[in-house]
């Protein structure tokens, strides 16, 4: 019997980490959404491309999260995402909402799936969703920090014409613009970037790395990124049902790791079938502790101001 994964949002994201996943077939797929039609269309269409890939997974398209029961892996990419002129944290009310009564929804019918976030402004959904799901710590996290890092490893292998495959880079903190982009552990070959770019090289990549996501949606005008976040997902999906141990930055839930309390956040994990199976520790410069603890107090921010708010669904 193949695993269960649901993914929740049949948006840009959403279908697209529906469709990476079934075109390798190695699980079935419930697609989720609350707008009716769109993830039953958008299943039957990823489905129908099984004969021509060779993947015989079964994708249900479904408004009913009765179709969602004992999935393994719930992917949450529901809610709104950004245009122009907005930032992420614009998302926070509505988004929280839709976080915490899908996540009730899911906890219902599947208690005890490993989550999986999306939804922007990502640290803050994380904690929503693992505040209302009820779930220990190893079982929610967020997607982020493998999309940071491909971004930044995409712009260093531009500049030394090397192949992406050979760049190795981690990318901690909020999934905002106070990321912290770690180049004393980004490396080509396994030579560090700092012997290899000036100064003021790495400067510009780490900044266009902080600006990617608006890039796009500079570009896009009418959404966000969607085919790296999703393949970006499914690592993490594949990480958790195969039992990989990929060590990957993600948003995990931090009790005193880098000085931080309390708060999801990035930072380098370990991820195998029991979710999130251990933060891992890095050993950061001054400077990078104190711009960590920068993009903690952002991510804080957000999380105090859904505190005093009391979720409505
Ligand atoms: P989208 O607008 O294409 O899709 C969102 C989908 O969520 C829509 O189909 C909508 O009908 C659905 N939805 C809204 N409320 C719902 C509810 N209560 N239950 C079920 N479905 C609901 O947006 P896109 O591009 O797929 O992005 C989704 C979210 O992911 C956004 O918040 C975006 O900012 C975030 N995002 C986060 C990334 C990350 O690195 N963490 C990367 C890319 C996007
Ligand atoms: C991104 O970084 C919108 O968070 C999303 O592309």
């Amino acid at each position: 019997m193949r695993p269960k994964v649901t993914v929740v949002g049949a948006g840009n994201v959403g279908a697209t980490v529906a469709q990476r996943i079934a075109d390798k077939g190695y699980a079935d797929v419930v697609l989720t959404d609350v707008v009716e039609g769109l993830p039953q269309g958008k299943a039957l269409d990823i489905m129908e491309a099984g004969p021509i890939l060779g993947s015989n997974a079964q994708i249900v398209g479904t408004n009913d999260y009765a179709d969602t029961a004992n999935s393994d892996v719930v992917v949450i990419t529901a809610g709104v995402a950004r245009r122009p002129g907005m930032s992420r944290d614009d998302l926070l009310f509505t988004n929280m909402d839709i976080v915490g009564g899908v996540t009730r929804q899911i906890v219902h019918h599947s208690p005890n799936a490993i989550l999986i976030i999306v939804s922007n402004p990502l640290d803050a959904m994380v904690y929503h969703a693992y505040e209302v799901s009820g779930f220990p710590k190893q079982r929610v996290m967020g997607m982020a920090g493998i999309l940071d890092a491909a971004r930044f490893r995409t712009f260093l292998a531009l500049e030394l014409k090397v192949s992406v495959r050979d760049v190795r880079a981690f990318v901690l903190g909020g999934h905002g613009d106070a990321m912290v982009p770690l180049v004393q552990y980004t490396s080509a070959a396994g030579v560090p970037v700092s012997q290899l770019l000036n100064r003021e090289v790495l400067e510009r990549i780490v900044q266009r790395t902080r600006d990617g996501g608006g890039e796009i949606v500079n570009l896009l005008k009418t959404g966000s990124a969607y085919y790296a976040p999703s393949a970006a997902v499914v690592e993490m999906v594949e990480a958790i049902l195969f039992d990989q141990k990929r060590v990957l930055s993600c948003a995990a839930y931090l009790e005193g790791e880098y000085g931080i309390h309390g708060i999801f956040m990035g930072v380098p994990t370990k991820l195998g079938a029991g979710g999130v199976e251990q933060v891992i520790q890095l050993k950061l410069t001054t400077e990078e502790q104190q711009a960590l603890d920068r993009s903690a107090a952002a991510v804080r921010e957000l999380v105090d101001a859904m505190k005093k708010r009391p979720a409505r669904a």
